[in-house]
C-alpha cells in the first residue's frame, strides 16, 4: 500500500480527484464505485469543477453503488443512493443507466447481491473502489470481523454503525442490516482508495494501519493490498508513528 498524508481536507480531496481523473483519461468507460458518506464530498466537488471546466469526461463510465441500508427506499433522504444521487450523479449530470446500485428494498436481499457481483464482473471489474474508514474501522457496510474473501453481502449492521449512521437521516431511522460490496471487491480493485480526514478519525487510522492486520478491523486489509493507495489529511494522521 501506498500513503499519503496531505496538508488538509482541501489537498486530500484535489489529490484523489486527480487520481479519479487520471483513471478516467487512460479508461474513459472506466467503471468506478465511489463512497458515499461526508468524506468524499470534496472529492465530488472537484470532480464536479474538472468536468465543469472540461478537464474530465464522465460520460462513458459506469457507476457502481458500494453499499445501501435495507428497508430504505432508494428515493428516501438518508439513503446511500439518494446521497450519490445529489452530491454526484445530479452535479455531474451522470444519467441513470450509467448507475448500479443495490435495492435496499428488495426482497431477495441475497439474490440482490448476487445480481451485484454479476453486473460487476460483465463490466469486466473495477477499475476504482473508492472507501473511507467507520469509526469502528469498518469499509463500507463490511463490519469487524467480516471475512475478508466475500464479494457482496447482507451485513448485520454493528451498534457504532448504527449510530453514526443517523447522521444521513432527518429522523431518528431504525438500521439493522445493510447490503456491500465485499472487501474481496477491494482486493480485486485496480485501484482501492480510502480516504480518511478529520481528527476524530485519528484513532481508528492509526489502528486500522499499524496494527496487526485483522478481520476484527476491516480497514487494515488495506495494509495487505499491495496496489492500495491511503490519502490522510495531517489530522487524520495524527496519531501515525
Ligand atoms: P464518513 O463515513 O465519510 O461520513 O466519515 C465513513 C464510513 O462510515 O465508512
Amino acid at each position: 500500500m501506498k500513503l499519503e498524508i496531505l496538508n488538509d481536507y482541501e489537498a486530500l480531496s484535489a489529490r484523489a480527484a486527480e487520481l479519479v481523473a487520471g483513471i478516467v483519461r487512460a479508461k474513459p468507460d472506466a467503471v468506478l464505485c465511489l463512497a458515499s458518506g461526508h468524506t468524499p464530498i470534496g472529492l465530488f466537488k472537484q470532480l464536479a469543477a474538472l468536468s465543469k471546466a472540461g478537464q474530465i469526461d464522465l460520460g462513458h463510465c459506469k457507476f457502481i453503488g458500494l453499499d445501501e441500508w435495507v428497508g430504505i427506499p432508494p428515493e428516501e433522504a438518508g439513503s446511500c443512493c439518494y446521497f450519490l444521487d445529489v452530491n454526484l450523479f445530479k452535479p455531474l449530470d451522470i444519467a441513470a443507466d450509467q448507475c448500479f446500485f443495490f435495492n435496499g428494498m428488495a426482497k431477495d436481499l441475497e439474490d440482490e447481491c448476487r445480481q451485484m457481483d454479476a453486473a460487476i464482473a460483465r463490466l469486466g471489474g473495477l477499475d476504482l473502489m473508492v472507501v473511507g474508514i467507520g469509526m469502528n474501522g469498518h469499509i463500507a457496510l463490511n463490519e469487524p470481523g467480516t471475512l475478508w474473501n466475500l464479494y457482496s453481502q447482507v451485513s448485520d449492521l454493528d451498534a457504532t454503525t448504527v449510530q453514526v449512521g443517523q447522521k444521513y437521516f432527518t429522523k431518528k431511522t431504525q438500521l439493522a442490516k445493510g447490503l456491500t460490496l465485499g472487501l474481496r471487491h477491494l482486493r480485486e480493485a485496480r485501484l482501492p482508495l480510502l480516504l480518511a480526514a478529520g481528527e476524530g478519525k485519528a484513532r481508528i487510522v492509526k489502528q486500522a494501519l499499524q496494527g496487526n492486520p485483522s478481520e476484527a478491523l476491516p480497514a487494515s486489509i488495506f495494509q495487505t493490498l499491495e496496489q492500495g493507495v491511503i490519502l490522510l489529511d495531517r489530522a487524520a494522521a495524527a496519531e501515525l508513528k
